[in-house]
């Protein structure tokens, strides 16, 4: 089995500011969804509140990626690029940050209605979100990764949504994709104990329809293969012996770079 990392209390001071500015940027990029913006536009603003931090992109130039963010609208899943589209009232639009500082890295992603949205739309994302919650509620030491997996898996299907196999949850750090992968489905693979210190990104990616999934030409957007919607949550989590720790809120933003 690959080496999972486990944080001591040294690197947890560097990384819980870290996912702390990732929580924070996340919260100022969708305060800054509305109609009538481009994607390029909130990337670009995304870019300014990264930069404000004293942070960085983890996804620039990550395997070439060209963009500060994810930006996902409606049927893309995850990994969408800024460019000229105008977000419309209606959308919804999934935001996936990823922040270095410190030397760590902390990873957070939210889909949020452009305005408002339908009902069907809504309670794709909510049920999303609570999914995610409850994926985190199984983040304990003792239990296997693939506890999180069944707890996350049973709650999309059992609200008549599907889970994307082709992306999964990860560890991070140091590096964005560390050990252990964090799948949303139980695959029947040996599935690693978790254990005080280990800090997993955990995010569902569920769609309306079918679980399948495809790349556009641009050689990054996922989309989903039947063009029904889809919605992503994501959160930093430390394990401890006992609550997990939610890593990526923006409660314990550094004090140093808040004031300017
Ligand atoms: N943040 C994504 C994840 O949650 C990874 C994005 S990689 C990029 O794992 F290259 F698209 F930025
Ligand atoms: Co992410
Ligand atoms: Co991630």
């Amino acid at each position: 089995m690959p080496m999972i990392i486990l944080k001591t209390e040294r690197d947890l001071e560097a990384m819980r500011p870290a996912c702390a500015v990732a929580g924070a940027v996340l919260d100022e990029v969708a305060a800054f969804i509305q109609p009538g913006v481009t994607t390029a536009e909130v990337d670009a603003f995304a870019a300014s509140r990264i930069k404000h931090y004293g942070a960085r992109s983890a996804f620039l130039g990550y395997r070439k990626y060209p963009c500060q963010i994810c930006i996902s609208v409606n049927d893309q899943v995850v990994h969408g690029l800024a460019g000229p589209r105008q977000l419309r009232f209606g959308d919804i639009v999934s935001l996936d940050v990823g922040v270095v500082y410190n030397g760590f890295i902390g990873d957070t992603a939210r889909t949020v209605a452009v305005g408002g949205c339908d009902l069907a739309a809504q309670r794709l994302m909510d049920v999303c979100e609570k999914a995610l919650y409850e994926g985190i509620g199984q983040a304990v030491a003792g239990n296997r990764v693939m506890d999180i997996s069944r707890a996350i898996q049973k709650y999309v299907e059992g609200n008549g949504f599907s889970v994307v196999r082709e992306f999964v949850g990860h560890g991070v750090g140091r590096s964005m994709h560390e050990e252990p992968q964090v799948p949303n489905f139980v695959d029947g693979k040996s599935s690693p104990r978790l254990r005080a210190g280990m800090t997993i990104a955990i995010e569902p990616m569920i769609n309306a329809g079918l679980p399948g999934v495809k790349i556009l030409n641009d050689g990054w957007t996922v989309v989903t293969q039947d063009g029904s919607l889809s919605a992503h949550f994501e959160h930093t989590v430390l394990i401890t012996e006992t609550e997990p720790e939610i890593l990526t809120c923006p409660s314990r933003i550094p004090s140093s770079s808040k004031a300017s």
